[in-house]
């Protein structure tokens, strides 16, 4: 069977990363979290206690950055394992706030169209299906409420254990969203030949089963 691209946008909280790591399993292809690559710049300017929105002094640190993503899901930063730091608050806040710059975007979608060479890949993020993989067989742009996402979140965290707000997850959402779409540069918005997928009444089986039905019209 033909390997494709396939890219999975969409606002933060909608439940990307879930049902690409499921897609990816079924169909045996390789994912890739963008966004955790964004968390790690983040990461590693506040461990270097660099204000995040210093720009200058944000992207010198690019060279002394290298990231490693395993098949098990789990992420390395200069061979520190980052997976569960890099998902702090204060970490999805800066990756937002230092995504916005140039050179980190360019440091990033160069390494990220590396890793997606040859196909059998999907990848998840806010600018897959705009610029990094522009030609991607299947662009899905996946939505859902706010309420929604502020909840499916919630009840995420209070299952690990972790103290939880939910109006205050709503509010930092929203504030993600707005800074995403509002950048200069590749600005989170729905490629004009992606499959827009609201999410918000629909069980994880579901969508993937929707999914799953446009990948096998492509394949
Ligand atoms: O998907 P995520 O919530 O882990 O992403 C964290 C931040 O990284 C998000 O708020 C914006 C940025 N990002 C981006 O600009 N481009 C991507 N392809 C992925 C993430």
């Amino acid at each position: 069977m033909k390997k494709i691209s396939i890219a999975i946008d969409g606002p933060a909280a909608a439940g990307k990363s879930t049902i690409a790591k499921m897609i990816a399993k079924d169909l045996n292809y390789t994912y890739i979290d963008t966004g955790a690559m964004y968390r790690c710049v983040a990461y590693y300017a506040f461990i270097k206690q660099i204000d995040f929105h210093d720009e200058v002094k944000v992207c010198a640190l690019l060279e002394e950055i290298h990231i490693e993503m395993l098949p098990d899901g789990s992420i390395y930063l200069n061979r520190e394992d980052v997976t569960f730091s890099i998902r702090q608050n204060e970490i999805s806040m800066g990756a937002s706030i230092v995504s916005s710059y140039k050179d980190v975007r360019e440091f990033l979608v160069e390494q990220q169209r590396k890793m997606a060479q040859g196909g059998g890949v999907i990848l998840d993020g806010r600018d897959i299906g705009t610029v990094v993989l522009k030609d991607a067989e299947l662009k899905i742009y996946q939505v859902a409420s706010i309420e929604c996402r502020a909840m499916r979140r919630h009840k995420e965290n209070l299952e690990k254990g972790i103290e939880s707000d939910l109006k205050q997850i709503e509010e930092e959402i929203e504030k993600r969203d707005y800074q995403d779409m509002h950048r200069d540069i590749s600005p989170l918005k729905k490629a004009d030949d992606a499959i827009e997928i609201d999410t918000s009444d629909m069980s994880l089986d579901e969508v993937v089963a929707r999914i799953m039905e446009l990948v096998e019209e492509r394949v």
